[in-house]
Formats: C-alpha cells, structure tokens, sequence
C-alpha cells in the first residue's frame, strides 16, 4: 500500500500543483484538508477540483464555529494584537488547521502531513511548530520550500501539462489570507514601504472617504466575557463577528497598516482589515476597565504583549501560552455588561459602558453636588505615599 498525506488545500494555484508534485515525488496517495473559517465557497465545486488535481480524497470543513470558540474568544480575552496593531487573524487560523491536519492524518493512518506555506513567512512555522507539538512523528512537507518553480508562470505551465484545473481568473496582484478574524494583504506594490496602499488592496472596509457621513452606534452585550448580542439581537459568536465586519465594514473600521517583524527575522510592510476584531477588542477592552481593579489591568497588559508574540511565533499549542490563557479567562465572569461604540469615518470608539459589577461610582468620581470622597483622607495617604521619597529628588 502506498504511503499517505494529507495536504493544507486552497484549492488555488499552488496547493493545486502540490497535490501532483507530492504524488510524483513522494509516491503518496494525497488527501486534501479545506477548512473554512472565512467564505464557505463551492464545496462540491473544490472537492470537484481536489480530485481533478490528483487527490484520492477531500475533508472539506466549516469550521467557522470552532474557530470563533477555541480560537478568536481566547485571542479576544487576551486582547491580543501583533506589535500593537494586527488582530492577529491569520496567525489564529494557522494552529485550527495543524489541529485538524493531524487528527485527518490520524484518521487516514497517513504517515506525512503537507501545507502550502513559502519558506519566508510565519504561516510555516504555525503550521510545522503546531504540527510537531501535537504529534511529533508524523513527517511535514513543504512543497513550495522544495520545488523547482522559481514563477508563477512555471506553476501554471506545470498546471497546463498535466491537465490541473487553474483558476481562469485573473490572479490577484496580492497575496491574501482571509478569515472572519480579518484579511492579510501583502506584496506586488505594497512592498514599496512609502506607497500608499490603493484603495483596490482593501476588501473588507470601505474607502474612509466614501463612509456615511452620519455615525452609527452599536451596542455589544458580553455575558461572562462572552460578546453576546449586538443591538439586542443574541447571536452565535461566529454570526456576531460576520456582523460587525458588515457594518463596521462601511465605516472603514480595522484599518492597518504596519511595518512588522517576522519570525524569520525580516521586516515586512503588512496591510490588514479587521472591522470587527476591531470593534470586539475596543468594547471588551473597555467593560473590563470598568469590572477589574487597577493591578489585574496594568499587569494583564504585559501579558498581552506577551501572548500576541506567541500566538504570532506559531507558539499555540504551548504550555505558556495554555498557562496565559487560564490567566486572561479566570475574570471573565465579571465582564458581564453593554458597550457602545460610535462607528465613524474609520473609527470605532467607546461611547458609553454599563455593568452590574461596575468599579465605577458616579458618586466617587465627581466633582458636582452629592460627592462621597473623602478629600480629608488623602491629606495621610499622601504622607505615607511620599515618605519614602522624602528628599531623594534633590
Ligand atoms: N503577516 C501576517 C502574519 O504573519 C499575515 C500572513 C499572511 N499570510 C498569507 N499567506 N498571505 O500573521
């Protein structure tokens, strides 16, 4: 019996070509994985192609719900975002489908698993550091690491000889990666650090100048940290999410653009979209400043930084990483309450919070008829709190 294994498959140029090119070069029969955590395309159109190109078998997956709950609700919890901008989309989808390329390979008894990742990005060593902690027997090729295509062109002219469906379209001048998380845009002329990325890089937000010129408000209820209703309406987690990138969408929300260091070391110029991640991390943000005390909040934040490096180093499946969750899910019980945000020409900001576990006192904080600090108080904590200062700036 021939030896099997299962492939990371787009269905677009290069995962197409892999399917043959491992058939030849390793003499395996290939099974393709498709997971959908963005747009559910055609799936008996891909599984169509799948088998076209030479595969002897597809697992094609919706996994858009596992991928909002195992996935995106820990990364929202974390308020992880790369280097202080990118929600991190791309990286949350990269360890999903290690998950699921080793328990397909343990379901088909393959011995290898293989992806289309290049040898120059991050998405390689998610899938590859993702693979190998889950199971480290099983073998990982990497086609495009390996082959002789140096083009394009070439990939095609190998698609063309060996009768592999291509897509008639017209490729994309970028390379993207989409999912409900947000949209990576890179290369062709985007590569130039001083260009301004044109308007037809974006795909999920309109053009700021074209955005209403009225504000729209949101409302998105958390229940245990959990974002549950957006406007009163209760939706799944996956739905809420598709929602906000609609509407946040047209207000040109989730912008970015930004200078990144890679693992592999090089800089890159990165533009991305994230509308909703956007308005999710900014609401939630904001309910837990008003449930959580001083020191969980300065010090959380160390954290973040902290796990939005691992989740971008491919760092998943790690005990840190694991260890940091339980830390940014042990308070999310009181993060039960209603935000608003204002979306408006590419912003979306915090207007308004509530909450029945609210720190916050009106009658505390103000400054008007009805104050109940005790501004007697601060005269001793004052001179304790500088004591130890005491003439040390001199
Ligand atoms: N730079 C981003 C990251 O490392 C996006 C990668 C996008 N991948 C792609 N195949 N276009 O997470």
């Amino acid at each position: 019996m021939k030896k099997k294994v299962v492939l990371a498959y787009s269905g677009g140029l290069d995962t197409s070509c892999a399917v043959k090119w491992l058939k030849d070069k390793y003499d395996v029969d290939v099974v393709c994985f498709s997971a959908f955590i963005g747009e559910v395309p055609d799936k008996e159109k891909l599984k169509k192609k799948a088998l076209a190109s030479g595969a002897i078998k597809t697992y094609i997956q919706d996994l858009k719900a596992e991928f909002a709950q195992d996935f995106l609700l820990p990364g929202l919890w974390a308020h992880a975002r790369y280097e202080g901008g990118y929600p991190l989309a791309t990286a949350f989808g990269r360890p999903l489908i290690a998950k699921h390329l080793v328990e397909i390979a343990h379901k088909e008894k393959a011995q290898y698993v293989a992806h289309g990742c290049t040898g120059k990005g991050n998405d390689q060593v998610r899938i590859e550091v993702g693979v190998r902690t889950l199971d480290p027997r099983l073998k990982i090729i990497a086609p495009l690491r390996e082959w002789e295509f140096k083009t394009r062109e070439e990939e095609i002219e190998y698609a063309q000889k060996h009768k592999i469906p291509v897509q008639a379209t017209k490729a994309s001048p970028y390379s993207i990666d989409k999912n409900i998380w947000g949209i990576a845009i890179e290369a062709g002329i985007l590569e130039n650090a001083w260009t301004e990325p044109p308007e037809d890089a974006y795909v999920m937000t309109q053009s700021i100048a074209k955005t209403p010129k009225k504000p729209k408000y949101v409302v998105i209820e958390f229940e245990r940290g959990v974002p549950v209703k957006v406007d009163g309406k209760r939706r799944a987690l996956a739905d809420t999410i598709e929602y906000l990138n609609k509407v946040a969408g047209q207000y040109g929300v989730g912008r970015f653009d930004q200078i990144e260091n890679r693992l592999i070391g090089i800089k890159s110029r990165e533009v991305y979209e994230a509308p909703a991640a956007e308005v999710l991390l900014t609401a939630h943000t904001e309910l837990e400043n008003m449930v959580m005390d001083r020191d969980f909040l300065h010090y959380k934040k160390l954290l973040s930084e902290k796990y939005a490096e691992m989740v971008y180093y491919g760092l998943w499946f790690s005990p840190l990483k694991k260890s940091l969750d339980a830390f940014f899910s042990a308070n999310q019980a009181r993060v039960t309450g209603k935000v608003r945000i204002k979306l408006h020409a590419g912003h979306a900001r915090c207007v308004g919070r509530e909450s029945k576990n609210s720190l916050y006192s009106e009658k505390m904080a103000t400054y008007s008829e009805g104050d109940a600090f005790d501004h007697h108080m601060a005269e001793g904590f004052l001179k304790l709190w500088g004591l130890p200062y005491e003439g040390m700036g001199k």
